[in-house]
C-alpha cells in the first residue's frame, strides 16, 4: 500500500500532511517510525521514541506489530518514554496507560522491557515531584527523544497539558479538566471512575524532542486542529499552539480532521 498525502502549506512552521483516511494516516506514521528505527540501527545507535496513548495511535501500533511479525522490524535498539499516566493508577489496572502500552505494543514486539518507561501512577503525592525529576533525568540520560508521537485532546492538550499549561512546564502532576474526563468516561464506565489527576511530560519536555509528529483523526478534532494551526498567537488557552515554536513538527491528519 502506498500513501500519497496531499501536501498542505506550512502553518506557522508546522508541516501538514493530509491523508485520505485514518488507515493511510497510521500507515504513514508507522513508516516514519520504522525508517527512524532502521536508520539509527544501521548507524549502530539506539532509537528513543516518545509514545502516546488514546485511540488515535492504536492503528500505528498495530501496523508496527505487523511489520515486526511480517517484515522483521526489530525493536531491540528502541527505548520508549510515554507522555503520561493517570494518578493515582495501578500499573496492573486495565485502564492504566501501562496496560494500554503492553496491550497494543510492548507485549507483541522484541523491545527490552527495561527500555520502556512511563510515569508511575502509583507513587504517593509526597513522592510525585521527585519521581517527575527522575523521569526527566532518565530522558536526558537516554540521549533525548528522537521522535515524539502526539495525539491531541479536544481542549488542545498534548500529553495531559491542559489549558493553562505554560511553554516552560516540565513533567509534573496535573488536574484533568471536565471535558477530558468526560471523553474518557465511556472507557472507564462512568466519569466518577476517571481519575482526577495525571502525571504528564510538560510542554517544554515535549519541545525538547528532536522531531514531533502529531496525529489528528476524525471530524471531532477538526475544530481544535484549526485553532492550533491558524488562530491567534501561541497561547496557554490551546497548549498545542506551542508546537509552532518547534523546528521539526509535522501534523499527520486525515481528511475529516482538516
Ligand atoms: C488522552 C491522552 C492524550 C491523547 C488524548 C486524545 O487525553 N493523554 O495523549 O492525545 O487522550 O485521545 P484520542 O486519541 O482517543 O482522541
Amino acid at each position: 500500500m502506498t500513501s500519497s498525502p496531499e501536501q498542505e502549506p506550512q502553518f506557522h512552521g508546522i508541516e501538514v500532511q493530509k491523508f485520505a483516511d485514518p488507515r493511510e494516516t497510521a500507515y504513514a506514521v508507522a513508516s516514519k517510525i520504522e525508517s527512524l528505527i532502521r536508520k539509527r540501527r544501521d548507524a549502530g545507535v539506539g532509537c528513543v521514541l516518545g509514545l502516546a496513548t488514546g485511540s488515535t495511535p492504536i492503528p500505528v501500533y498495530a501496523e508496527l506489530v505487523r511489520r515486526h511479525r511480517e517484515d522483521g522490524l526489530s525493536f531491540a535498539n528502541v527505548t520508549t518514554f510515554n507522555l503520561d499516566e493517570y494518578h493515582p493508577m495501578d500499573e496492573a489496572n486495565r485502564h492504566s496507560y501501562h496496560a494500554f502500552m503492553r496491550r497494543h505494543l510492548f507485549d507483541h514486539v522484541d523491545i527490552e522491557r527495561s527500555n520502556t518507561h512511563l510515569p508511575s501512577g502509583s507513587v504517593s503525592r509526597q513522592e510525585v515531584q521527585e519521581h517527575c525529576s527522575e523521569y526527566e533525568s532518565l530522558i536526558k540520560e537516554s540521549g533525548g527523544i528522537d521522535m515524539q508521537l502526539l495525539g491531541i485532546g479536544r481542549t488542545g492538550h498534548i500529553g495531559f497539558n491542559e489549558p493553562g499549561s505554560t511553554p516552560e512546564s516540565r513533567t509534573r502532576l496535573v488536574e484533568l479538566v471536565e471535558i477530558t474526563r468526560n471523553d474518557a468516561a465511556d472507557s472507564f464506565g462512568g466519569i466518577d471512575k476517571v481519575p482526577k489527576y495525571a502525571i504528564t511530560m510538560g510542554i517544554s519536555t515535549i519541545l525538547d524532542a528532536k522531531e514531533i509528529v502529531l496525529m489528528g483523526i476524525g471530524q471531532g478534532k477538526r475544530d481544535i486542529i484549526r485553532r492550533t494551526l491558524v488562530s491567534g498567537p501561541p497561547s496557554s488557552d490551546v497548549p498545542a499552539t506551542f508546537l509552532r515554536g518547534h523546528s521539526a513538527t509535522s501534523f499527520y491528519l486525515d481528511k475529516a480532521a482538516v
